[in-house]
């Protein structure tokens, strides 16, 4: 007996100190089974739609906890307890990391995970479930108001950024939400609208982001768009969430929809949309709580079940998914690991996305400022003064706190620089920067040893909902015209000082037709979270060499972006035929022989890069280049070599280049390095739309390898047989 209970007093010691032992897959299947035999049909019922703003039902009788989940993509949002609106005195305020075309920019997958590993830990530690991000719709058109809130224009470094960010917030135990399922690419009337798209632009554009975070990254959430495509609401569409998601690419998780993305009971009740979330504004407004029951998969699926019109089947295998996934996030186990919130390492991590994030689209000997030169330094611009965090729309972040441009610019040159501030321009309705403030600004400039403009979007002129008018939810841009007549100050303020080093927030392209030839330094910083001021600054004045490329392509203006030139912005019958089909940002634009403002992957470096000696080792279907990379320059930096691949002759026409491979190098000041890069047989395939299937055609190949898709160092011919 002594030996007996030894034995047990060590099994329980082991599990404690070690924690409870994960189940395996199979028990996990076998667990959702037993608990599936135990519940009721109202229980199932009340697990798949909405309990409250941000939660989704549970079953307190067996112990079955209710889903918290919280956006967003780039911070964990305001706490909302039980409500649609922000509650006072919480515990709220934590890391604003940079917005999502800040992370592309970086083209850093490792920094992709680091990025999640925050947004994880911290939704962990506000005892969030599910993190409403990341956000990897495609910046098709650059008029969408959500573009900042996702990544780029290309699948490929979609598909990169995404596995890594997935992994990075679901390695804390938090079940990330790629978002949104699919082709919801514009904010103009987002839940009415029909996308029409080809099934190649569907497979080889939309859908790779999806299948990377399903595939690679594991994701355990996805959000069903408020759109249509092809006539059926993303929510309803057995296509989508059936064919694709489930039987071809193998997703186990749980579909939630977008809040009120849900149009009917029938739509829903017999495809892959797992809960239906949402929230009635208006009668939270007036004080009412929504009566959840209400939902199209509450009461009414509840009779059609119990009359025979909807098979049960269909219920469980909801219930199915959401167990699953409550398994995988240890809402059971408590093996979940504790969040952290508001550390050190996090702000350092928001600050190394920063870093990397910021491009330098143009430097004619311009930049770096030296400081020691410098006794009076002007910085003009309403933006150099305005905090973005709590802007956007449901992306919102409360801020621990946020550095602006002005503030970095302070922390880096202390007292031994006289900043002279001048606003310029005043951000709100219909407001234009006055001819006193253009002349205020131009007086500061004159006066000074250098100037530094910082302008460019905002999120909204306020940090309601409804007033977003530029970078933000349920609006687009009306043009790509920079807003408060920046333009005539930017003019202004070049001609007292050609050399101003302008500084542009913005989550995507603006026009600069009107003064991008005269100035001789452009810098896009996106928005670049919290310690985006003191990296702005560090950049400016040499102490970090800039690496961000372009993650989409910026046009010289709005008419010669292929949503544009091939395709309309929808009107009142609320199409939007993708008729760019494939084409889609650089494949345009190189396809198509136009020229854009800067290129996609185009971002310059302080220092200077060598490509040199690349050997081709083609193996049948895979190839392997090895090249030596040489750092030329004074400084150390960090070059991201690119690879695309050129299908000189196919069956159906194909873009002039694709992105198939990438490698980000950092390297000391003369420092060479020798690497290889893979591209496997799906680096050389397309998608045939007649077979249904991606192919590899045989026959000649060519290899673009360079800096930017435009700035191409070394083209070799190859032949897959
Ligand atoms: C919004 C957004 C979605 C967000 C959700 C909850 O409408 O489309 O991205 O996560 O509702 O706020």
């Amino acid at each position: 007996m002594r030996g007996f209970l030894t034995v047990l007093l060590a099994m329980i010691l082991i599990t404690t100190a070690c924690g409870p032992k994960p189940l395996s897959d199979d028990q996990i299947e076998a667990q959702i089974e037993e608990t599936l035999s135990q519940l009721t049909l109202q229980e199932k019922v009340n697990m798949i739609h909405a309990s409250s703003p941000f939660t989704s039902g549970g079953v307190e009788r067996l112990g079955i906890p209710e889903l918290v989940m919280s956006d967003g993509p780039h911070g964990v949002r305001h706490e909302h307890l039980r409500t649609w609106e922000a509650q006072p005195d919480q515990n709220d305020s934590n890391t604003y990391l940079p917005v999502g075309t800040a992370l592309a920019a970086t083209w850093n997958p490792e920094l992709g995970y680091k990025f999640g590993k925050v947004l994880g830990s911290e939704a962990a530690f506000r005892n969030k479930d599910i993190i409403l991000g990341p956000g990897l719709n495609i910046i098709r058109d650059p008029l969408n108001g959500r573009n900042f809130e996702y990544m780029t224009e290309d699948p490929y470094l979609n598909a990169r950024m995404v596995v890594q960010s997935t992994k990075g917030i679901q390695d804390q135990g938090i079940a990330a939400c790629a978002k949104h399922y699919i082709a919801n690419s514009l904010e103009y009337q987002r839940d009415q609208v029909d996308v029409l798209l080809s099934e190649r632009a569907l497979r080889e554009i939309y859908l790779p982001g999806f299948k990377a975070a399903v595939q690679e990254g594991g994701v355990q959430t996805i959000m069903s768009a408020y759109n249509k495509v092809r006539g059926d609401y993303c929510s309803h569409s057995e296509y989508l969430l059936d064919t694709v998601l489930r039987d071809e690419y193998g997703y186990k998780g749980l579909v939630v929809s977008d809040w009120n993305a849900v149009k009917s009971t029938m739509g829903a009740a017999t495809v892959g949309l797992d809960i239906e979330m949402g929230t009635d504004l208006q009668q939270m407004r007036e004080g009412k709580e929504r009566d959840y029951s209400k939902f199209f998969l509450g009461d009414t699926l509840l009779t059609l079940v119990e009359n025979g019109t909807v098979d049960e089947a269909h219920i469980d295998n909801k219930v199915r998914n959401i167990l699953r996934v409550m398994h995988k996030i240890h809402k059971f186990d408590g093996a979940r690991p504790v969040g952290n919130f508001n550390t050190p390492e996090h702000q350092q991590i928001a600050k190394s996305i920063a870093d990397e994030a910021l491009v330098l689209l143009k430097n004619e000997d311009a930049l770096p400022l030296n400081a020691n030169e410098i006794s009076k330094l002007a910085v003009v611009g309403a933006n150099a003064v305005t905090k973005h965090a709590g802007g956007g729309g449901s992306s919102q972040v409360k801020a621990l706190y946020e550095v602006t441009a002005l503030e970095g610019l302070e922390n880096l040159l202390g007292d031994a620089t006289e900043i002279l501030f001048a606003e310029g321009y005043e951000i709100g309705y219909d407001l234009e920067a006055t001819d006193k403030q253009i002349a205020e600004a131009v007086s500061k400039v004159e006066a000074a040893d250098a100037a530094v403009y910082v302008g460019g979007y905002i999120h909204g002129y306020t940090d309601a909902w409804d007033d977003i008018a530029f970078d933000g939810e349920s609006k687009d841009k009306a043009d790509l015209t920079l807003p408060f007549n920046q333009n005539k100050l930017i003019n202004a303020v070049l001609d007292a000082n050609p050399n101003t080093i302008i500084v542009l927030f913005g989550g995507g392209p603006m026009d600069m037709e009107k003064w991008g030839d005269k100035a001789k330094a452009i810098v896009q910083v996106w928005y670049p979270g919290m310690e985006g001021g003191n990296s702005i600054a560090e950049m400016i004045f040499g102490k970090l060499n800039p690496s961000g490329k372009l993650p989409m392509t910026f046009p010289k203006k709005l008419e010669d972006s292929p949503a544009h030139a091939l395709a309309e912005y929808p009107d009142e019958n609320l199409i939007i035929d993708h008729k760019e089909d494939i084409y889609v940002g650089y494949r345009y634009f190189d396809t198509y022989d136009v020229e854009p403002a800067y290129a996609f992957g185009h971002g310059l470096s302080y220092t200077d890069f060598d490509y040199r000696n690349p050997l081709i080792k083609n193996l049948q279907k895979t190839v392997t280049i090895t090249m030596t990379l040489i750092n030329t320059g004074e400084m150390a930096g960090a070059e991201v070599v690119q690879v695309y691949v050129e299908d000189t002759e196919s069956r159906l026409p194909r873009p002039t280049k694709e992105l198939k491979a990438f490698k980000k190098v950092f390297l000391e000041a003369g420092e060479s390095s020798q690497f290889q890069i893979e591209l496997d047989e799906d680096a050389f395939k397309y998608f045939d739309d007649e077979k249904m299937e991606w192919v590899l055609e045989p026959g000649k190949f060519k290899l673009h390898i360079g800096s930017s898709s435009k700035d191409i160092r070394l083209s070799e011919e190859i032949e897959i047989f």
